[in-house]
């Protein structure tokens, strides 16, 4: 069915309601590694505050989220202006290629679908840059500008979603500067930069005005289910685009997306340090445990990762539904990977950084079948 298959295309780890439906099991016995999501959870400041002001659900959320804004202000040091929230990462991606209206668009492949589906929603033709399996799918930027010909907007994962690969700040800024040359849009998605914050570009936006930076409170901060992520952009006029690009955007933006309770949550998790660093050594931690054990089995090649999830080749002649069938009726769910264009379908899995305990459970699964 034509339905269905478009349906498998776009379909995204995470979706305990339907692993609950095709395993026959509970949410509470399901562990789940197919979405990348801090199993710590989120700060408990945001349980506390959110039964705190339960009452604001009786009016209008500010549209203009200034509270929250002046919280991402503060915490990543970049100007309140240039600053626009949405319901996830995902809201902005789609209001960014409806508001520039970009005629040809390019995409590095294996990547989030999201970025060719809205560009497909827009009519937008796409240019794929396909990442080589024998160059361990890493991003080069050498072969990215001769590419540029023609294009008027990039998408950009760092780290790269499923593939994990990570950019450098100082190779990133060689292709933002040559985008800057020919006015061509990059927009960097930074969703999972959260365990490496000193290599985000987040604050050269006010140097660039065809740079923007997308990033998420979805991953790190444990909060898929609220809904915030935002784009941070140049302060500065682009001919093409008048008023600013931020401007823009928000004058192009659905009222209210943001609810009341996600914009008090982004106040108290940016400020609750302690969970912050704890988050963080504890993935960084969990994801060499992770990795180092995955390496260790023979059936599989693990890729190094960068961010709270490790791509995995299978080696052995099992198909990666298979395994992740294997798996869900155990209640372990993974991603499997053979629904992202430029990857071969079948071989692919990616994993998440989970609790000690429950990564034991997996690498113990994983080792019985692929042994
Ligand atoms: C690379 C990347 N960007 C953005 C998103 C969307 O995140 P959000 O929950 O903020 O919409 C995802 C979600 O999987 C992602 O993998």
């Amino acid at each position: 069915m034509a339905g269905e298959e478009e349906l498998f295309k776009h379909l995204h780890g995470g979706n305990l309601e339907r692993a609950m439906e095709k395993y026959g099991i509970s949410s509470e016995k399901i562990i789940d590694f197919s979405a990348n999501i801090n199993p710590l959870g989120f700060s408990s400041k945001i349980r506390e505050a959110i039964i705190k002001n339960l009452d604001q659900l009786s009016h209008y959320p500010d549209p203009e989220c200034k509270k929250a804004k002046k919280e991402i202000s503060g915490y990543f040091k970049i100007d309140y202006e240039n600053i626009l929230l949405g319901n996830g990462s995902t809201e902005l991606i789609y209001l960014i290629v409806q508001t520039i209206k970009p005629k040809k668009a390019l995409i590095p492949v294996p990547t989030f679908c999201e970025y060719e589906r809205a560009l497909n929603n827009n009519n937008v033709s796409i240019n794929f840059y396909k990442l080589k399996e024998k160059q361990e799918f890493l991003v080069s930027i050498d072969e990215i500008t001769p590419r540029l010909a023609g294009i008027d907007l990039v998408f950009l994962c760092n780290p790269n979603n499923p593939t994990g690969t990570f950019l450098p700040k100082k190779e990133i800024l060689n292709l933002v500067k040559e985008v800057q040359k020919r006015k061509i849009f990059l927009v960097l998605d930074e969703a999972f930069i959260d365990l490496y914050e000193e290599d985000s570009l987040i604050k050269e936006v006010k140097n660039y005005n065809y740079l923007i930076i997308l990033r998420s409170l979805t991953k790190f901060y444990g909060l898929p289910g609220l809904r915030i992520g935002f784009a941070a952009s140049s302060p500065k006029l682009i001919k093409k685009l008048d008023p600013k690009l931020i401007k823009k955007l928000e004058t192009q933006k659905i009222p209210w997306s943001v609810n009341s309770l996600a914009q008090i949550a982004v106040r108290e998790v940016l400020r609750d340090e302690k969970y912050i660093s704890k988050s963080r050594s504890f993935l960084l931690k969990e994801k060499k445990f992770l990795y180092r054990e995955l390496s260790n089995i023979k059936g599989l090649k693990a890729y190094k990762p960068s961010a709270n999830f490790i791509f995995i080749k299978l080696l052995k002649n099992i198909s990666s539904e298979i395994l992740q069938n294997h798996l869900g009726r155990k209640g372990i769910l993974i991603r499997n990977c053979s629904n992202f264009r430029g990857l071969e379908k079948g071989k692919f899995i990616r994993v998440a950084v989970r609790t000690r305990k429950e990564n034991i459970k997996l690498l113990k699964e994983l080792k019985l079948i692929l042994r």
